[in-house]
């Protein structure tokens, strides 16, 4: 028999204890909800390794992921002050991501589930970002709309349910992140390029016009312009041998980027009459867009939901409460379940 098939028919219990396991990029994180109480996060980076070599090597994730899975899940437990016996669940993402690195924490929950007896529910990375602000706000119930900026996804989407959502818009070229990547590369700043593009920004002003992408057009997002005027505008300066402010470049480029964040969501929420906007993704933990958006929130009536910036960015907490939606919805995944490089977030549209 499937192992999922096991459940079939399972009694949902209504407050689960579900460990959540993620290991997609250069995070090992573990974590563990009871319902959307969240008992525990711990999250054992390689990024300083990494940052040596200018971006996540994939063969030293998966060796780091081998020496720290295990420490995190018992670290996870132990600060929930449970015994694994008492889990109902253990939630892993199975993609997207580097492969080797995601076969690390997916090997480790099949083991620990099948040990254990309880259902694996195999989660997309990109859905527990989405599904981070639930534990933000316990009180947050569908519908509304859902703004992600993550390293490889830009989209706002009209969440109608816990399982259903319809994507509005979303990038035509590079993501969000991916932008504050290359920027941050231009500038010669370190990996990951987010944080520091955010820090350099604070010294600077917003004064230089950065194309603010293509107006109109609905929803959709393009990254590509902004990156490249960025480019032109500091080999322009560097070619003509004139001075430019590097904090002024990272403080003009975080407004173009953020602001038609905030201005999309916006726009939609209105239209589609949602009183919330859930925010989910790396790129959420920067401030200048946390306070851009909420600020817009209120001007406009409506209410932002933001997950705590160790939220936004890679953590096990966010796959335990996507795991979770899928244990109210009996999806529950085989022991045959594989690592997925890619997941389409889906078409435009209905999902
Ligand atoms: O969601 P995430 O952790 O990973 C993916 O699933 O892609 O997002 C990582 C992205 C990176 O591109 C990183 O530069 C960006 O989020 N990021 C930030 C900040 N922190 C991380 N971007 C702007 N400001 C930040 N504070
Ligand atoms: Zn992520």
């Amino acid at each position: 028999m499937d192992y999922a098939q096991r459940f079939k028919g399972l009694v949902p219990k209504a407050e689960p204890l579900i460990l959540g396991i993620e290991s997609s990029c250069d995070e090992t994180a573990a974590a563990v909800v009871q319902g959307r109480k969240l008992l525990s996060s711990v999250i054992l980076s390689s990024a300083a390794e990494q940052a040596k070599y200018g971006g996540v090597v994939p063969e030293i994730a998966s060796r780091a992921h081998t020496d720290a899975i295990s420490k995190a899940v018992s670290s996870a437990l132990e600060e929930a002050h449970i015994e694994k016996s008492m889990l109902d669940a253990v939630a892993v993402t199975y993609g997207a991501g580097l492969l080797g690195a995601l076969l690390v924490g997916l090997s480790f929950a099949k083991s620990f589930a099948y040990a254990l007896g309880v259902p694996l529910i195999g989660v997309n990375h990109i859905r527990g970002h989405m599904a981070a602000a639930y534990l933000a706000d316990q009180t947050l119930e569908p519908p509304f709309i859902t703004l992600l900026a993550s390293g490889g996804h830009t989209a706002v989407l009209y969440t109608k349910s816990y399982t259903e959502f319809e994507i509005l818009g979303s990038t035509r070229d590079d993501a969000a992140g991916e932008a504050m990547d290359k920027a941050a590369r231009v500038l010669g700043l370190p990996y990951p390029g987010g944080p520091n593009i955010e820090r350099l920004a604070r010294e600077g002003k917003n004064c230089i016009a950065f194309p603010k992408m293509f107006r109109g057009n609905g929803y959709d997002f393009s990254y590509s312009g902004l990156k490249t005027a960025v480019i032109n505008y500091c080999h322009n300066k560097e070619q003509k041998g004139e001075e430019y402010s590097r904090a002024d470049v990272a403080a003009s480029f975080q407004c173009a980027a953020c602001d038609v964040l905030v201005e999309r969501a916006v726009s939609a929420a209105l239209k589609y009459g949602c009183k919330t906007i859930a925010a989910g993704g790396g790129v959420i933990a920067n401030t200048y867009l946390r306070e851009c958006l909420v600020r817009e929130c209120i001007a406009n009536g409506l209410r932002a939901v933001l997950p705590e910036k160790k939220f936004c960015t890679d953590n096990a907490a966010m796959i335990a409460a996507e795991g979770l939606v899928q244990y109210r919805a009996g999806n529950f995944s085989d022991l045959s379940l594989n690592a997925c490089a890619h997941i389409p977030l889906g078409k435009k549209g209905k999902q």
